[in-house]
């Protein structure tokens, strides 16, 4: 028998060879290009999830509600214990129509409007000011002009949410005092309180008297904020002497309220 020789061997080792290598060659090259691909699909994840967490971690959560719905602007909750006493406060009470250049704090004016007519009790929607028959006719709007942390504007007291709903902007504060027969106190304020009622709210069910109801409402919710304010070392003074028509038309109040007060509020 004719044996092969070695040389004859590694030939066909090398022939073997390059044909196996025909066959894989492909095959790996097809793996590493998936696997890249898998590593590529890994990458662009991680990325977005750091993007995504680094995102959150810069918002502040504060500014979500804000961000949500840009025309409305959650208060500072309120203090239920302060500096004063009830009695020190009714004693020290003056109306105030002075007040110095200083801003007035955004929590400082929650505190006031929560003092006019926020809600103390969720469950039946009672408030800190009594309202006949618990049919709260009021609605309290706020011109801002040099509040901390809220632009110049005029916005709409929200007592459920205890927040202000963005009515217009800019400071109306010259025009309402204008409004005001000419009083320097609307127009010195850091911002004011313009009550205004919903008559027909009480009268549906009081007639006549509803009227009388209203206006005992407006004096209750007064007091309370020139108490609050008087805690807080703020000055006001109720004012009714001004033009109604003007008055609603520069606030931008609805057909059916009435302007009842403005409160004009400022350090003291
Ligand atoms: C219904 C009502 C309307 C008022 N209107 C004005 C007003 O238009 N301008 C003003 O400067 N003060 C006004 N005041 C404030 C009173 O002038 C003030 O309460 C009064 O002088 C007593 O002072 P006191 O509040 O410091 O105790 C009004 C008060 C009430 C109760």
């Amino acid at each position: 028998m004719k044996r092969k020789r070695v040389g004859d061997r590694k030939k066909v080792q090398r022939d073997i060879d390059e044909h196996v290598g025909a066959i894989t060659r492909p095959q790996s090259w097809w793996l590493s290009m998936k696997i890249r691909n898998i590593l590529l699909v890994l990458t662009v994840i991680v990325l977005v999830a750091v993007g995504v967490i680094a995102f959150l971690q810069v918002i502040d959560p504060d500014d979500i509600s804000v961000m949500e719905n840009t025309e409305s602007v959650i208060l500072p909750e309120v203090k239920r214990s302060g500096g004063i006493s009830v009695e020190e406060a009714l004693a020290s009470r003056r109306s105030i129509r002075e007040y110095s250049d200083a801003p007035v704090a955004l929590a400082q004016i929650s505190q006031l409007l929560w003092a006019a007519q926020g809600i103390t009790e969720p469950d039946s929607g009672k408030r800190t000011a009594p309202s006949a028959g618990a049919l709260y006719p009021l609605e309290i709007y706020l011109a801002a002009r040099n509040v901390e942390g809220l632009p110049q504007g005029v916005y709409k007291y929200d007592p459920n949410d205890h927040a202000l709903n963005t009515i217009k902007q800019g400071d109306v504060l010259p025009a309402l005092s204008v409004a005001a027969l000419g009083q320097q106190a609307v127009e010195e304020g850091a911002a004011a309180l313009v009550f205004a009622a919903v008559y027909d709210r009480t009268t549906q069910k009081y007639g006549e008297r509803g009227i009388r109801y209203v206006h005992m409402e407006v004096g209750a919710a007064a007091e309370n904020v020139y108490l609050q304010a008087e805690s807080l070392g703020l000055g006001t003074v109720i004012i009714g002497a001004f033009d109604d028509d003007e008055v609603q038309n520069i606030i931008g109040m609805e057909e059916d309220e009435e302007p009842l007060a403005i409160m004009p509020v400022g350090k003291q």
